[in-house]
């Protein structure tokens, strides 16, 4: 399972980063608005400087909703560097863009998917990834995980080399869920990744042990 940071926080890349399990980040426009990088230079530089902190994919979003313009685009946030994936919404123009970029060879995720219907279209098109948004269906009372589930269960039927990335991920336990599930990637924020770290008994435990220690040393 593939782990990427869901986040346009630097300090927060780095840190995942140097606990040496990362494989990419996800951005977005509103994660890019959070950290007050605005204007289209400021946002491409941010886009670069993330390339430079990590040694995985990393997704860009396109802004554009019509087909012409989100290939010119994509085209561009592409060229920025070879670890770049261009993401576009699940949307028809979105769908055409998608298949567009599989036909020139450059990696998309597509966002914005709350159905199964939609990471179906998505998989046809040929998008690298699919983003199911698990933490918005939770929010409107509708089992995000199972979503994971119905997706895994269709694209193993036909073997769609799309992979799933579970994304709007919260808190640890939707990591552990998705995992179980078979999603092939998740991305989140820090605190959901450093939660996994997290048990009382391995403090009680390590406290112990050094206690142990110092008694004979
Ligand atoms: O990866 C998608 C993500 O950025 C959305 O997360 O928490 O805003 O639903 P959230």
């Amino acid at each position: 399972m593939k782990f990427f940071i869901d986040t346009a926080n630097l300090d927060q890349i780095r840190e995942a980063q140097e606990l040496g399990i990362l494989d990419g980040v996800t951005t977005n426009p509103s994660l890019m608005a959070k950290e007050g990088i605005t204007g289209r230079d400021n946002i491409l530089k941010h886009y670069v400087d993330i390339c430079n902190i990590v040694t995985g994919d990393v997704s860009a979003e396109v802004i554009a909703t019509d087909f012409d313009n989100m290939v010119k685009e994509g085209e561009e946030l592409a060229s920025l560097h070879d670890q770049i994936i261009v993401k576009v919404p699940m949307i028809k123009d979105g769908v055409k863009a998608i298949k567009y970029f599989t036909d020139k060879g450059i990696p998309t995720n597509c966002t914005l998917v709350f159905s199964a219907g939609q990471a179906l279209l998505a998989a046809k098109a040929g998008a690298t990834y699919v983003s199911p948004f698990i933490g918005r269906l939770d929010d409107i009372s509708t089992d995000g995980l199972n979503l994971i589930a119905e997706i895994r269960l269709i694209y193993d039927n036909y073997g769609f080399e799309t992979q799933i990335l579970a994304a709007s991920v919260r808190h640890t336990m939707h990591i552990i869920d998705c995992a179980k599930l078979g999603a092939d990637v998740m991305t989140g924020p820090l605190s959901s990744i450093e939660g996994l770290l997290k048990h009382p008994l391995t403090d009680i435990g390590l406290e112990k042990f050094l206690a142990d220690y110092r008694k004979g040393n």
